[in-house]
């Protein structure tokens, strides 16, 4: 596990989807002087690196296996900032954020070959300092012994809010009723699968953010991470 100083801590942000984790950790990061790691676009970018094969990740789990000796997806530091790279490339923000990655991202991260190959690339980024990394299993499986844990969280109908004001994101002709579904969906698929399932960690702090801006929900955290 890695070493821990007061130059060198984990904060572990983990919460279902559209919960605004992104927002919140990117200012979070600004706040602490840390580095923002996002787990879940590592995902996404494997998700994309497939289904540019031309492979279903619902239909052949297998096949998306079978890739991760060719496939690098690593966060490199540049002009201070993490950024994620796939292959020596730099990984398309929008391509990876677009719906029909949002669609089957959730069946490649439930490949138990997939988690064990993002663990220690993930775990990899303590080297970095004081890393703020959101995702699903952070608090449970990639630092069980982060300094802070929050599971950041939100009701079904502001999450689908937040989706449906994300441009981009969401297919055309969405609804705020078609999105709820479809963020339930991954919701369900994220906390039943067998390896690492989404799970407030019995040490984290929840944070139920409805009525609460982006900069209010950083504050709250930041506050309990600088004044314990
Ligand atoms: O931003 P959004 O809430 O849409 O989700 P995300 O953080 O980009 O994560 C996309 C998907 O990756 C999740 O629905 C999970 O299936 C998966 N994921 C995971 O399994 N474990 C993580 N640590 C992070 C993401």
């Amino acid at each position: 596990m890695p070493a821990e100083s007061p130059a060198n801590y984990q904060v572990a942000l983990d919460g279902p989807a559209a919960s605004g984790k992104s927002t919140v950790a990117r200012l979070l990061a600004a706040r602490l002087g840390g580095h923002y790691i996002n787990t879940g676009d590592m995902y996404r970018a494997l998700t994309w690196f497939a289904q540019r094969r031309g492979i279903d990740p619902e239909t052949s789990p297998d096949e998306v296996a079978r890739l991760l000796p060719e496939c690098d997806v690593r966060y490199r530091i540049e002009d201070g900032l993490p950024r994620l790279y796939l292959n020596g490339a730099p990984v398309p923000a929008a391509e990876i954020r677009a719906a029909a990655v949002s669609a089957k991202v959730s069946h490649v991260a439930r490949i138990p070959a997939v988690r064990e190959w993002m663990l220690d690339r993930q775990r990899g980024c303590a080297d970095l300092g004081i890393v703020i990394m959101e995702g699903r299993d952070i608090g449970t499986v990639i630092f069980p012994n982060a300094r802070f844990k929050f599971c950041v969280t939100a009701s079904p109908l502001e999450r689908a809010r937040r989706r449906l004001a994300q441009p981009g994101e969401t297919p055309p002709g969405a609804t705020l009723e078609s999105i709820a579904r479809d963020i339930a969906e991954r919701d369900r698929i994220d906390s039943t699968r067998a390896v690492a399932p989404l799970r407030q960690a019995p040490d984290a702090t929840r944070i139920d953010t409805d009525g609460m801006t982006a900069e209010e929900v950083a504050d709250h955290i930041a506050a309990i991470i600088l004044h314990p």
